[in-house]
C-alpha cells in the first residue's frame, strides 16, 4: 500500500491545495494531510479549524485522511508507514526552499521520497498568506479558496474587528 503524506500549514487551505489533493489521491492508495503546528508562523486559524476545513473540502475524495501533527516530519512518516512526501510547487522560488527541505528529509528518512506536483496554472499565484491578506483588506477571495473557507475567513475578520 502506497501511503503519501501531504504536510503543510494550510492556514487556510486553498483551491490550489485541494487541486493537488484531487490529483494525488489518484496516484496513491492513501494520502494523509498533516496539518503542521509551525512554530515560526503565527496562524490565523487554529489547528482544529484548519483540519475541519480540509476535511469538509475533501469530502468527495475517499482516500484522504486529515490529522494535526507537531514534531519531525520524518518521525511522522515512520508512524504512518508512509514513503512519500507530497509538496506543491508554484515557481522556482518555491523550488529553492523545497529542494533543500527534500534533501534534509532524505537524510532523516532515506526510504522516503518527496514528490513535487506542479501547481495548476489557475492557482499558480495562490498562497495562503496572499489569501489572508486580501481577505483581511476586504478583497474577494472566492476564486482562490473553497466556499466554506471564504466563510471562515469572513468570521475571523469579524472577530478581529470586534
Ligand atoms: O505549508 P508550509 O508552512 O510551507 O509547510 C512547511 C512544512 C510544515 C512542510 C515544514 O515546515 C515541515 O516539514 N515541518 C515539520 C518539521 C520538520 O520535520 N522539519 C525538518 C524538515 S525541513
Amino acid at each position: 500500500m502506497k501511503i503519501a503524506v501531504y504536510p503543510g500549514s494550510f492556514d487556510p487551505v486553498t483551491r490550489g491545495h485541494i487541486d493537488i489533493l484531487e490529483r494525488t489521491s489518484q496516484m496513491f492508495d492513501k494520502v494523509v494531510v498533516a496539518v503542521v503546528h509551525n512554530v515560526t508562523k503565527h496562524a490565523l486559524f487554529t489547528l482544529d479549524e484548519r483540519k475541519e476545513m480540509i476535511k469538509k473540502s475533501t469530502k468527495h475524495l475517499d482516500n484522504i485522511e486529515v490529522e494535526c501533527f507537531s514534531g519531525l516530519l520524518a518521525d511522522y512518516l515512520r508512524q504512518k508507514e508512509a514513503t512519500i512526501i507530497i509538496r506543491g510547487l508554484r515557481s522556482m522560488v518555491d523550488f529553492e526552499y523545497e529542494s533543500q527541505m527534500s534533501m534534509i528529509n532524505r537524510q532523516l528518512i532515506p526510504q522516503a521520497d518527496t514528490v513535487f506536483i506542479m501547481s495548476d496554472p489557475r492557482y499558480i499565484f495562490v498562497s495562503s498568506s496572499g489569501v489572508k491578506e486580501a481577505a483581511l483588506l476586504g478583497g474577494d477571495v472566492s476564486s482562490m479558496v473553497p466556499p466554506l473557507v471564504e466563510k471562515g475567513l469572513q468570521e475571523k475578520i469579524k472577530q478581529i474587528k470586534i
